[in-house]
């Protein structure tokens, strides 16, 4: 799967536009490819970004954090990926439900963005909600404004938009009794889990899409398990998205670290 081309949207996070005719013809908003970098390469899923039917290409963003995609970000235009399985998980559940609120934490802003668009032509009003450390970890403010009614930006240390947290505008706006319709919360376990802590008794429904590890990405091998409303469900074929407020968080987030050790391990020895 040749690269056609890459970009680093902001130090560590890179976006590559990847030939992928089948997959290009087939996605739709929330769902993910599962990479595969080299022969003996670990397989990872990533969130497809954007797609070009025509082109025949797919987008994915990642962030520079272990073995693997660290492999990945050393590849340039013109380099290609051993094999990406996909369109894979379902897509997100979209129709005009009326004022929907979209959340990103770090650079899950890519996941948002097909989101946003998808539920700005079903007809809703978007507010967007991003999240971020600081201001040079933002990008694509200007896509998401194109999609949104409403953009409001976070940093933690108010170098754009307002000071502080992802979860505070929502909570004044559920606060001051605002109307939203359907919460999507996307980025880091925590910032889901405090997302979806901030809803609860508000009553709102909301979705958020979990990220944990998989290896073949169809059910089988049990590694993507998450607890919903005490039963387990699989986040490749049953998710990726869930209702926020029935996930066993604290589960899900120890299972997360089960591997934190062996991840360390192996980004000092690779050769990457
Ligand atoms: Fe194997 Fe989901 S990744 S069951």
């Amino acid at each position: 799967y040749p690269i056609i081309s890459t970009e680093e949207l902001v130090p560590r996070v890179r976006l590559y536009r990847i030939s992928a005719p089948r997959i290009a013809k087939k996605a739709a908003a929330g769902q993910f490819v599962i990479v595969r970098v080299g022969e003996n390469g670990e397989r990872i899923p990533l969130t497809i970004a954007d797609w070009d039917a025509h082109e025949g290409s797919i987008s994915i963003v990642f962030m520079e954090v272990g073995t693997t995609t660290t492999k990945l970000s050393r590849l340039q235009d013109g380099d290609a990926v051993v094999d990406i399985v996909g369109p894979l998980g379902n897509p997100t559940e979209i129709e005009n439900f009326g004022t929907v609120c979209l959340m990103a934490g770090g650079f899950a802003t890519a996941t948002i963005m097909p989101i946003a668009r998808a539920m700005k032509t079903a007809g809703n009003r978007v507010v967007t909600i991003v999240g971020a450390r600081n201001k040079d970890l933002l990008f694509w403010r200007d896509r998401l404004s194109s999609v949104s009614d409403e953009l409001i930006i976070t940093t933690d240390d108010g170098s754009a938009g307002r000071k502080g947290v992802v979860t505070e505008p929502i909570k004044e706006m559920l606060e001051r009794g605002e109307h939203i319709d359907r919460v999507i919360a996307i980025g880091p376990s925590i910032m889901m889990k405090f997302s979806a802590l901030t809803t609860k008794p508000f009553g709102i429904k909301t979705i958020v899409s979990m990220n944990p590890i998989m290896i073949d990405g169809t059910g089988m091998c049990g590694c993507c398990r998450v607890s919903v409303n005490g039963q387990t469900r699989f986040a490749c074929v049953d998710g990726p998205e869930f209702d926020a407020h029935a996930i066993d968080w604290d589960n899900f987030m120890a299972r997360q670290r089960t591997y934190v050790e062996e991840e360390k391990r192996s980004l000092e020895i690779c050769r990457c």
